[in-house]
């Protein structure tokens, strides 16, 4: 298989089923804009995952280099990531994805229940999305994994400056950082808790 085909004939699709998902879930906050509503959440990123790291983690994976494996064994060839204000908003944007015509939760991994040693909180998803397009079995509807990781900008700040300076990285000074790194996760948890009890005593006074 050439270097530029692990996704065959099926590279417009993913793109196709990112933009479908993401139009849909940046509609909830035009919605809330129209209705002098608060966003559901402040901002969000997507990737269908370059040829290049999709290859590598097949091999980490000891999976055979194939489409299928790429698009049916794995779950992450398209991601989203929503970033949320608050930690409540972040179970609201679960609520309104699993709501979505066509779209069911597969599997469900709570990083903000059961925080990883790094530190990293984050509410990972894999939604089976349903497309026009057939997928690799030839099913139409066809089906597609996407791969979303929900949080809030707090732990979104973190998990970005600790996966340029610590994730899965090898060095001398690896187990102070690693402990350094969890002190401020902690510490920007504890932000996020009260940012959230804050919000909840202005929600109180409105209500
Ligand atoms: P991979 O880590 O992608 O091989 O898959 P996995 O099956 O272990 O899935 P998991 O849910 O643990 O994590 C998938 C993604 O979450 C990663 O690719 C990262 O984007 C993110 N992630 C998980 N753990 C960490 C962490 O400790 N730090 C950072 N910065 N990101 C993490
Ligand atoms: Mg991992």
């Amino acid at each position: 298989m050439a270097e530029s085909d692990i996704y065959g004939n099926f590279t417009e699709t993913l793109f196709a089923v990112k933009k479908k998902l993401e139009l849909q879930v940046l509609a909830w906050n035009e919605e809330a804009a129209q209705r002098g509503e608060h966003k559901c959440f402040e901002h969000l990123t997507s990737r269908v995952k370059t040829e290049r790291s999709m290859r590598d983690k097949l091999l980490r994976r000891g999976l055979e280099e194939t489409t299928e494996n790429a698009l049916c064994r794995l779950t992450d060839a398209i991601g989203l990531r929503i970033v949320t204000r608050f930690v409540d908003d972040i179970y609201r944007v679960k609520a309104k994805l699993a709501a979505l015509p066509g779209v069911e939760i597969a599997e469900e991994k709570d990083y903000i229940q059961n925080v990883k040693p790094s530190g990293y909180r984050s509410l990972h998803l894999i939604l089976r999305c349903e497309t026009d397009a057939p997928d690799f079995y030839g099913r139409v509807p066809g089906q597609f994994f996407v791969e979303v990781q929900i949080r809030t900008i707090a732990m979104d700040s973190w998990a970005s400056l600790e996966h340029e300076m610590h994730y899965k990285r090898e060095g001398g000074n690896r187990a102070l950082i690693a402990a350094e790194l969890k002190h401020v996760a902690d510490d920007l948890a504890s932000c996020d808790l009260s940012m959230q009890t804050i919000r909840n005593m202005i929600r109180e006074e409105e209500a």
